[in-house]
């Protein structure tokens, strides 16, 4: 597939202390130059027979791709951060003083990361958290560097191609100019995209085994492991009853109402799942514990031997 050059959003005299020149430059040089070299590795890599090639071939080949690609994306949220008049709004300023105590104290941290990169390269990247669920500031020594859950909303390019034509050395300047010409409809847009394309695993269905450790009575645990898996782990919750799923309909009956019924197999999957469908046609409010027991275990939950 051919890589096309996305346009600029914005004209480069209409910035305010940053050159038409240097972002020129920028644009043609250097995110052009990631999108051609990108074409022609995977021009490449399509004319290659990698299993037939040496490890240091694949290798090589590989991690330029690699760089090429992030380049070229980070460049282009870079530059479609900027043409603006630098004042957040929209629905991420509501995000950043939430997950930042403040859009102010978000933009503090965020200039200080980019400073502290000065005289070096890289990226500062803020970007949407789908495991955390929540905005981040990231840092990144190179293009390479991403965090691997997340969507970059803005990118700071650290590069020194990015500023030495108009601030020399005085990356702290650049910084800070880049802040008053940022676009926050578009980085706005961009978080609205990220946050729609977020993603639940289906293995996360159910009660978390934090909000059940958070308040242990605010809900019915029951335990329903396969009858081997029970006598073989030798562990179970603290003053967690355990029911053999297979005859459901019988205890069942005899459950004590008022509380939602929160059953847990071992990993969450079939056992528990069917329990709790079963439990709702007795008409309980039931539900199964998101990863079982083992996920238990692995928040620190308690257990004691059987
Ligand atoms: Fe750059």
């Amino acid at each position: 597939m051919t890589h096309a050059i996305t346009p600029l959003a914005f004209k480069p005299s209409r910035l305010d202390g940053l050159s038409a020149k240097l972002v020129s430059s920028h644009y043609v040089n250097n995110y052009g130059g990631a999108v051609r070299r990108l074409n022609a590795i995977e021009a490449r890599l399509a004319a290659l027979d990698l299993a037939a090639e040496p490890g240091f071939v694949v290798n090589g080949i590989a991690r330029e791709a690699l760089i090429a690609h992030n380049s070229m994306v980070l460049h282009e949220v870079h530059f479609d951060g900027l043409g603006g008049t630098g004042a957040p709004g929209g629905a991420v300023a509501d995000a950043l003083a939430r997950d930042f105590q403040g859009v102010e104290r978000w933009q503090r941290a965020f200039a200080a990361m980019g400073k502290a990169l000065a005289g070096g390269s890289g990226w500062v990247i803020l970007a949407w958290s789908r495991r955390a669920n929540r905005l981040v500031n990231q840092w990144a020594a190179d293009h390479a560097h991403v965090l691997a859950d997340a969507e970059p909303i803005l990118a700071l390019d650290m590069y020194e191609h990015a500023y030495h034509q108009d601030f020399g050395a005085d990356a702290g300047r650049y910084v800070d100019t880049v802040l008053r010409n940022l676009h926050w409809g578009r980085i706005s847009a961009r978080y609205e995209m990220a946050r729609a394309r977020r993603t639940v695993s289906p293995a996360a269905a159910g009660v978390p085994v934090e909000a059940v450790l958070a308040d242990r009575e605010s809900v019915l645990l029951v335990d329903v492991r396969l009858p081997d898996d029970y006598a073989a782990s030798g562990l179970r919750m603290p003053g967690v009853a355990w029911h053999d799923p297979s005859r459901v309909e019988e205890w069942g009956r005899h459950l004590s109402r008022g509380r939602r019924v929160v059953v847990s197999c071992v990993y969450g999957f079939e056992v528990s799942l069917e329990a709790a469908a079963a439990l709702r046609r007795l008409g309980f409010d039931a539900d199964i514990l998101s990863g079982g027991l083992a996920a238990w275990r692995a928040a620190g939950g308690p257990v004691e031997p059987i």
